[in-house]
């Protein structure tokens, strides 16, 4: 069986690597390098109710590491086994990940102590055992490097006990000590509000393990008690994590953040009142998959899923397996389960899980991070990519329509936002096949993308002149993401059910876009070139641009965004993900006949006029923007 021994040596490789240990010395608390000063935060201004920090084992006993359940619950049934999937998880390997620890170094940089808040959600073991309060990794003990553990999830508790029997769930949630420890809470002031989000969570001060079933046979656990928690089925139980906001940061009555007064708790911990990092549950929570759910026949999601009709988070996330909860179950016809839920957590990173391997060198295999392991898990990733979205092309007129389709159960992309990007690409080819003009096009040697002439989906978080005059970095200055206080675009394709006011009200509107409401789908007009005979349409997903490794690479002063750079070089550069493709033979046509119709006439000038400047329709010779020599294509070929 596993040593603790062995851990504690391979993780100071893994820290030394990152470059962990020296950063408390050379950075925090002072002015940043390029005259950037730092935002004077204490401990007061991160803190947030729940369960807190809390170092005496007997009032809160610790959360134990993952090899304490992998030797029942792994190693057996490599699509089965919650072990198996989970640790080659970016959840399991949240506290690994390279690509954090550079943007946690710089969230130091940029608010004294950040790092309190982004350890609360992705190392919480070691936020709760006190292990945080340098902001760094400095303090973790082996056992932290689990990121988001069997242990943790497996002790969280229903802030909102009993409420979810309203959703169709057995409410037998009386059996459990979540009300004694709810009422612990609130006689503490610390009762999180269950909409807050932002790693509020409320943990088990004891071992008593949740779970979805209320029919296990025998608690194997020995001393741990077993409860039945609807809870781990509802997407609730994910909302503690996948709504982020700034806490230091509030709304104004002008619609602006402003930073909160210093040294002190947000002022109304209200999640609308602070600034919206990720919003992936609210978007899900304002969509059809929250209400009535969504039937997909073709069984792309939710692997054996008795109805194929997706809702909650798990149904997609977690797919549906055949096999045993345990060792001992699987292969056991009796004791086999036809919807053990699989903790693989696709999404959509296929990358950075092979940087945790590079980093941690012969020991992965140690760890469970095991090459088979490793190449199935981005295989999950990429192909729930393929499953997210569905594309449809058409010709009109002299224009290419590209039509994509959000099928996912959030923003198509959505969560972390920097450096994360869609894009739409598009050859046009002539009859000998050979590409004679090309959109968005995306050179893999320099990691560049040429966004002018295509459509990119992203959110741009940025800050605005107070910040910048606090900080002495420039207005307008992107990816830093504890400071960042405005969104300058979020034209992200919504999901299902998608309405204007229901995603304002959970600040997550389109922002320099605009969808109608229920438009879950996009769509991007291309004029096609003279000679061109058939066009080849891609859509591409990247985990991690260049300028976002870039930024992280030049801006961290510790280290660690050099060594996260060197591991994107190493690994592909975050090699765009093709998930849709397909082709569609034209038919000549007259270019300035925009809406298809067959003359050029004043709709057709209208149209142009819509688009002036910018790309897509009434972009008559194919050049990328919409301007002069359109409008004399327009002209000449005007009545006919
Ligand atoms: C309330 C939970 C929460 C907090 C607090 C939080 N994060 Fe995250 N973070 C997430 C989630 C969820 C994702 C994944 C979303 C996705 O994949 O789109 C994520 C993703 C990331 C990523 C992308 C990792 C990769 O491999 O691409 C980085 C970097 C990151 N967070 C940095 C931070 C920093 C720095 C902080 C503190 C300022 C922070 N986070 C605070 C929840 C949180
Ligand atoms: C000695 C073997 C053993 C160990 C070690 C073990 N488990 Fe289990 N566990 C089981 C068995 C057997 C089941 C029942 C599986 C089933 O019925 O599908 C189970 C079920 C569970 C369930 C499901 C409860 C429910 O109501 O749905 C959870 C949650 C769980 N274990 C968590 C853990 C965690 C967390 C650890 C490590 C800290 C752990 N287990 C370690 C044997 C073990
Ligand atoms: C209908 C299925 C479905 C449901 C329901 C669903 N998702 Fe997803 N999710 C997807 C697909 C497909 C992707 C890959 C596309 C993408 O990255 O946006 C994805 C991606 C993600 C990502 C990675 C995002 C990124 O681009 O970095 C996170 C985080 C996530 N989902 C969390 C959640 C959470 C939390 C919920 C519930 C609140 C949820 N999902 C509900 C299908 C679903
Ligand atoms: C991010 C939170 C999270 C993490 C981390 C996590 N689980 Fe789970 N687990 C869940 C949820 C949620 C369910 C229920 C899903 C559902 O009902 O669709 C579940 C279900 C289970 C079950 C019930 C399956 C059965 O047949 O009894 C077991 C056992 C289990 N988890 C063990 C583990 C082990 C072991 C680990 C670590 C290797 C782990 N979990 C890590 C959230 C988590
Ligand atoms: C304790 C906080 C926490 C909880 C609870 C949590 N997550 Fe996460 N989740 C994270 C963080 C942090 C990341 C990003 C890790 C990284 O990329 O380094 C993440 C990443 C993800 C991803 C993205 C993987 C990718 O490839 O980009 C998915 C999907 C996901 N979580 C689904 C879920 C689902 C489903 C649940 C509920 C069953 C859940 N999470 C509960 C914190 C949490």
């Amino acid at each position: 069986m596993k040593t603790r021994h062995g851990i504690s040596a391979v993780m100071l490789t893994a820290a030394a690597l990152a470059g962990v240990g020296m950063f408390a010395s050379s950075v925090l608390g002072l002015p940043q390098g390029g005259g950037q000063v730092q935002v004077p935060t204490s401990a007061a201004d991160f803190f947030l109710p729940g369960t807190q920090p809390n170092k005496d084992s007997l009032s809160f006993e610790p959360i134990q590491a993952s090899n304490n359940c992998s030797y029942c619950h792994g190693e057996y049934n490599a699509t089965v086994a919650p072990f198996d999937s989970w640790v080659v998880s970016m959840m399991g390997q949240a506290a690994r990940d390279p690509v954090w620890h550079a943007a946690l170094s710089i969230a130091n940089q940029d608010a004294n102590l950040a790092g309190e808040f982004c350890i609360r959600c992705h190392a919480p073991g070691a936020w709760l055992g006190g292990r945080s309060t340098t902001g760094d990794l400095s303090q973790f003990g082996a056992e932290d490097f689990d990121g988001i553990n069997c242990h943790f999830c497996h002790r969280v508790v229903n802030p909102t006990a009993g409420a979810l029997s309203a959703v169709g769930y057995p409410n037998n949630v009386d059996l459990t000590p979540d009300p004694e420890i709810l009422a612990a809470l609130t006689a503490e002031g610390l009762l999180p509000d269950a909409a807050l989000g932002n790693a509020s969570f409320v943990v088990d001060p004891h071992d008593v393990r949740r779970g979805p079933f209320d029919d296990i046979g025998i608690n194997f656990h020995g001393g741990p008690e077993l409860v039945f928690s609807p809870y781990h089925a509802n997407g609730a139980m994910c909302s503690t994590c996948h709504d982020v906001s700034t806490p230091t940061l509030s709304k104004q009555p002008n619609g602006s953040y402003a930073l909160n007064a210093l040294g002190a708790a947000h002022p109304t911990m209200v999640k609308g009142d602070m600034f919206p990092e990720q919003r992936t549950y609210s978007e899900w929570l304002n969509s059809t998959f929250a209400t009535t759910g969504v039937s997909f026949p073709d069984g792309r999601f939710g692997g054996n899923h008795p109805t194929g009709v997706m809702k909650s988070c798990q149904d997609c996330h977690m797919p549906d397996q055949q096999g045993g909860g345990c060792i001992f179950y699987d292969g056991d016809p009796k004791n086999e389960r036809p919807d053990v839920p699989q903790h693989s957590f696709a999404g959509a990173n296929n990358w950075v899980l092979r940087a945790v391997k590079t980093q941690m060198g012969d020991d992965a295999d140690y760890f469970g991070l095991t090459p088979d392991r490793v190449d199935a898990a981005i295989a999950r990733n990429i192909q729930m990519l393929r499953d997210a979205s569905d594309m449809e092309l058409a010709q009109v007129g002299g224009q290419l329509t590209v039509k994509i389709i959000n099928q996912s159960g959030h923003k198509l992309p959505t969560g972390y936002a920097e450096g994360r990007r869609a894009w739409i690409n598009v050859k046009f080819l002539d009859a000998a096949g050979t590409v004679i003009a090309e959109r968005g096009a995306y050179n893999y040697v320099t990691a560049t993308l040429t966004e002018s002439d295509t459509k990119v989906y992203v959110a741009r978080q940025v800050i605005d002149e107070v910040v910048a005059k606090a900080t002495h970095l420039p207005v307008g200055q992107g990816m830093h993401l504890a400071l960042s206080n405005v969104v300058a675009l979020d034209n992200r394709i919504p999901p299902r059910g998608f309405t204007n006011a229901a995603f304002a009200a959970v600040n997550a509107p389109p922002i320099g876009y605009s969808y109608a409401d229920g438009q879950y789908w996009d769509t991007t007009n291309y004029a096609i070139p003279s000679g061109a005979n058939t066009a080849v349409a891609s859509f591409y997903y990247q985990i991690s641009s260049r300028e976002y490794m870039e930024f992280l690479r030049d801006t961290s002063l510790n280290g660690t965004g050099l060594v996260a750079y060197n591991l994107w070089l190493l690994h592909g550069r975050s090699a765009p993900v093709d998930m849709d493709s397909m082709s569609i033979q034209l038919t000549a046509a007259n270019p300035a006949d925009f809406n298809g119709d067959g003359s050029v006439n004043g709709k057709d000038l209208t149209i142009m006029l819509g688009n002036w400047g910018g790309t897509g329709q009434g972009d008559a010779n194919g050049d990328g923007t919409v301007n002069g020599s359109d409008l004399s294509i327009v002209l000449a070929n005007w009545g006919t």
